[in-house]
């Protein structure tokens, strides 16, 4: 089983259909605090959710696409990153995260994301990656920042979320940057 150390106290590791019951407890911590930011099917309420979610990703991932790992801090599963596209053809990838409240702070997802680019470019010949988040999301815009991506646009009112229409930014970085 492979884990990728991110700190001395937090670990990479995928994050599969086994750990359905695990990510289902995790996601009783995180959930109001992710709704407003991430996909709504990635909200789950149960464990029969959280097993789908993890069982989409598998499908993904045996096709070379979308992908998802989580983070374990002390061992309790806290939060993950995901190349949320992987298009090998394009050579395009974009990736996306999510924190409990308790662990953010500590820049877990950023090196974690670190460890995604580095595959993408290092092993997969990926050229640009991609980072799409809501304008007013500033820890999501501090990441793709910090992982030296540039703020490329705003697509207007791209996002809808509780009956109101957000701005969507997009940050991106290539190989070559
Ligand atoms: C987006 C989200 C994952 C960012 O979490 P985060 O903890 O701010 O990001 P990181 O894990 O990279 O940690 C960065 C923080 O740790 C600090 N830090 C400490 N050591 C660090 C290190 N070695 N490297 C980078 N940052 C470090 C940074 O200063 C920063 O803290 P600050 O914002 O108080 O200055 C989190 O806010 C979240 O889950 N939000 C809800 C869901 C969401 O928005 N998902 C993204 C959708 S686009």
């Amino acid at each position: 089983m492979f884990h990728v150390p991110l700190t001395d106290r937090a670990e990479l590791r995928p994050l599969e259909p086994r750990h359905a019951e695990e990510f289902a407890a995790h996601m009783d911590r995180a959930r109001e605090h992710i709704r407003p930011w991430v996909g709504a099917a990635f909200v789950t309420t149960d464990t029969e959710g959280a097993r789908s979610t993890l069982r989409r990703y598998a499908e993904y991932q045996a096709a070379d696409g979308a992908r998802v790992y989580g983070v374990w801090l002390d061992a309790t599963l806290v939060g993950g990153v995901m190349f949320t596209a992987f298009d090998a053809a394009q050579e395009s990838c974009e990736l996306g995260c999510w924190l409990e409240p308790g662990a953010e702070g500590h820049g877990l997802v950023t090196r974690a994301c670190r460890v995604l680019l580095d595959w993408a470019f290092g092993e997969r010949g990926v050229h640009r990656a991609e980072w799409h988040c809501r304008s007013d999301n500033a820890r999501s815009a501090a990441v793709a920042k910090r992982l030296g991506m540039r703020l490329e646009g705003t697509r207007r009112e791209a996002w809808k979320y509780d009956g109101a229409r957000h701005d969507k930014q997009v940050w991106a970085v290539l190989a070559t940057d």
